[in-house]
This record gives structure tokens, sequence and C-alpha cells, in this order.
């Protein structure tokens, strides 16, 4: 088989979601058995973690990365022998750890993804040891597309695109959960103050990636001389805003790399 999932829950989940796509040679397999509802809504296999490390060539490894050490070392000689891709996705651990807990040289690449991967807009930073194979980076970069953006980046760097996109969606879910408020407050209904902050941010993003434009200039277009937005702005920068969102940022870097370490 070519695919299989070691943990499908939040991020293994989106990511099978969206490979079953492309293709229906998956397997799942979980702790508690609640995988098998997915794996029957995506029509693909619902197996335990050993045939998973039997049968597929590409491992996803979604489990939390505290749980890591002890799903893979009942799984090392069947790792040994076969030499599957493991795809790792968690968070701090490196390629060098992964390797590590499988007990031998095996091709490992590892990923930073976030949720919108289900839906096909993710953003999927990865790297990968020597032991992969060009062409089957290759191939697994051409079904991996379903899921968003997958662009290369120095493992070094991991931990900060991490911060960023793989954090990010709930920083955003939060910014508009509260401008929705603040459109509640001001008399919007509920449900179209939730639609139009949630499509405001798709659209500002798409401007930003169409463009090419500095978000700066975007901003600057949207605020007219004494006019209401400038007005808001000056209420964001009144509060911290933008040192919240780049404090944000580093608190989420910092914690990326203590769990490297533990
Ligand atoms: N959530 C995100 O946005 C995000 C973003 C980037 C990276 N990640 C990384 O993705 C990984 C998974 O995170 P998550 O948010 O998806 O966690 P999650 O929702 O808690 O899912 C963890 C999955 O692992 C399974 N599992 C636990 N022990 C297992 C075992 N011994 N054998 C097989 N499966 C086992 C769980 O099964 P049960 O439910 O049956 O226990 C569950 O399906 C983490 O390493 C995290 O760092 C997450």
């Amino acid at each position: 088989m070519k695919y299989g999932f070691i943990g499908c829950g939040n991020m293994g989940g989106a990511i099978a979601r969206a490979l079953s796509s492309v293709t229906k040679d998956m397997a799942l397999s979980d702790r508690s058995g609640k995988g098998k509802a997915l794996a029957q809504q995506l029509d693909v296999f619902y197996q335990d973690n050993v045939a998973i490390a039997e049968n597929c060539d590409f491992i996803f490894l979604a489990v939390k990365p505290h749980m890591m050490k002890a799903v893979l070392l009942p799984l090392q000689d069947m790792l040994a022998k076969r030499k599957p891709v493991l795809v790792s996705m968690a968070a701090g651990l490196t390629l060098e750890t992964i390797g590590t807990f499988a007990g031998c040289v095996l091709p490992v690449i590892r990923i930073m993804p976030n949720t919108p991967t289900a839906i096909g807009k993710g953003v999927i930073p990865f790297c990968c040891n020597e032991a992969v194979e060009a062409a089957v980076l290759a191939d697994w970069r051409q079904d991996m597309a379903c899921c968003g953006l997958v662009d290369p980046l120095e493992e070094r760097l991991m931990d900060a695109a991490s911060a960023l996109s793989g954090s990010g969606p709930a920083y955003l879910y939060v910014l508009m959960e509260a401008l929705a408020d603040g459109a509640v407050a001001c008399g919007l209904p509920r449900d179209k103050a939730l639609q139009y902050a949630a499509m405001t941010m798709v659209g500002a993003g798409e401007m930003a990636l169409a463009t090419g434009q500095h978000p700066g200039a975007l901003k600057d277009a949207v605020c007219s001389p004494g006019g209401s937005t400038i007005a808001g702005l000056r209420e964001l920068e009144r509060h911290g805003f933008r040192g919240a969102a780049m404090d944000c940022l580093l608190a989420a870097y910092a914690r990326n790399q203590e769990l490297g370490k533990q």
C-alpha cells in the first residue's frame, strides 16, 4: 500500500482527507478505534500500526511528539527490514531524532503542516534526510500538492515556520472571532459578522499573494486620510497589536524549541 497514517487526529486526519482525493491506496491507524469512522468516510483501509509498518511505502507519523518514541519502538525490526519512508509532522522532533527512534537508517521526511491542509489550502514546509531518493521525493511532492503549498525549507528554520504557519490558523481564528464580536457590538447579526470576517481574511490573503504587494502598501490603500479605517488602526497601534503578534510568534517558537529538547 502506498500511504499509511499512524495517528489520524486533527493533523493526520487533515492530510489523509486531502490525500484521499488523489489515492485510496491508504490505511489509517489510531489507538482508540475512532479512526475507523474516518477511514470509512474516506473509503480507505483501517489497520493497526504493525500492519501499516508491514505494508506501506510512506508512513505518516501523526502522533503527539512525546508519544513518538513509544510508537516507533515496537516497529523497529519491521522498519529496518523494509525501510519505508517515514513522514513525521511532530513539532520539534528533528530528522535525526526520528531516525534514532526508528532504530535504523531509513528515509525520513519532516513536515510542518497546518489544518487548512484538509481543504487543500495548507502550508507544508518540509525537509528530508539524504536517504530520501530524488525520484521518491518528487512522487511524494506530486501527490502532496493536493494539500496546498508544499515547500522545501532548511531544517533549522522548521521551528520558526511551525510558529507561523503551523500555529497560525489558531491566531487568525481568534482575530476573526474578535473582529466578528466587534461587528456584532455594532449591530451586525452573528452569522453575517462571522461570514464577512472569514471572507475578508481569505480575500486579504489572496490579494497579497496575487498582487505580490507588501502588506503595508495594501493597508495604505484601505486608509483614506481622515477616514474610519485609519481611526480603527490607531486603536490597534494604541493597544500594541503589532508587538503582541510578534511576541505571540516568539512564544510559539520558544515552545517548539523546548519540545524538541524533551
Ligand atoms: N494540530 C495541528 O495544527 C498541528 C500542526 C502541525 C503539526 N502537528 C503535529 O501533528 C501531530 C498530531 O497532532 P494532532 O493535533 O493531530 O493530535 P491529535 O488530534 O491528538 O491526534 C493524535 C493521533 O495519534 C493517535 N495515537 C496516539 N497514540 C497512538 C498509538 N500508540 N498508535 C496509533 N495512534 C496513536 C491518536 O489516536 P486516539 O485518538 O485513538 O488516541 C490520534 O489519532 C503532533 O505531533 C503535532 O505536533 C499538529
